[in-house]
């Protein structure tokens, strides 16, 4: 078990489209030990595996007093609404922005232990989900800005949460 390094932009993993987790192996089940380890020690909500420098389709995320979970080949199955939020990513320190993400949405995957999930997501958690699903992409948050004014420079590492 270890906290990992976190790669930030401009390390090019954060561009490529991760691939497909073929099976839930031991070597996996300590990867995500580890990007739990890494997430925690950040103050991160969520991280997913490109941010550690491992192009694999898995993601972890751990909302503000409740536990840790991951998702594995995250599919986005549903989405509903709009709003416009606050975001900020541990691979881009130093920045927020503000961007549209959805209200709710529905994701399919498999846990931890290989197993198939669904998990239905408001609020906080769907913006979280969507992040880690874009970074599984090669998608960061600041390719949906609409508009430079709604970057921002910010303190790294006050009181913000960031997936
Ligand atoms: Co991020």
């Amino acid at each position: 078990m270890a906290v990992r390094e976190i790669c930030c932009l401009p390390e090019k993993i954060l561009r490529q489209k991760a691939k497909k987790v073929p099976r839930v192996d031991a070597s996996i089940k300590r990867l995500i030990v580890d990007m739990v380890e890494t997430m925690q020690q950040a103050e991160g909500i969520g991280l997913a595996a490109p941010q550690v420098g491992v192009s694999l389709r898995i993601a972890v995320l751990q909302m503000p007093d409740e536990e840790p979970f991951t998702i594995i080949n995250p599919k986005l199955v549903r989405r509903a609404g709009e709003r416009l939020i606050m975001e900020g990513c541990l691979s881009v320190p130093g920045y927020q922005g503000e961007i549209k993400r959805s209200v709710s949405i529905t994701v399919k995957g498999l846990n931890e232990l290989g197993k198939e999930i669904r998990i239905k997501a408001t609020g906080l958690m769907a913006q979280a989900l969507e992040h880690e699903i874009d970074h599984l992409n090669g998608v960061l948050y600041i390719d949906r800005i609409e508009d430079e004014g709604n970057l921002y420079k910010i303190e790294p590492k006050k009181d913000n949460v960031e997936p």
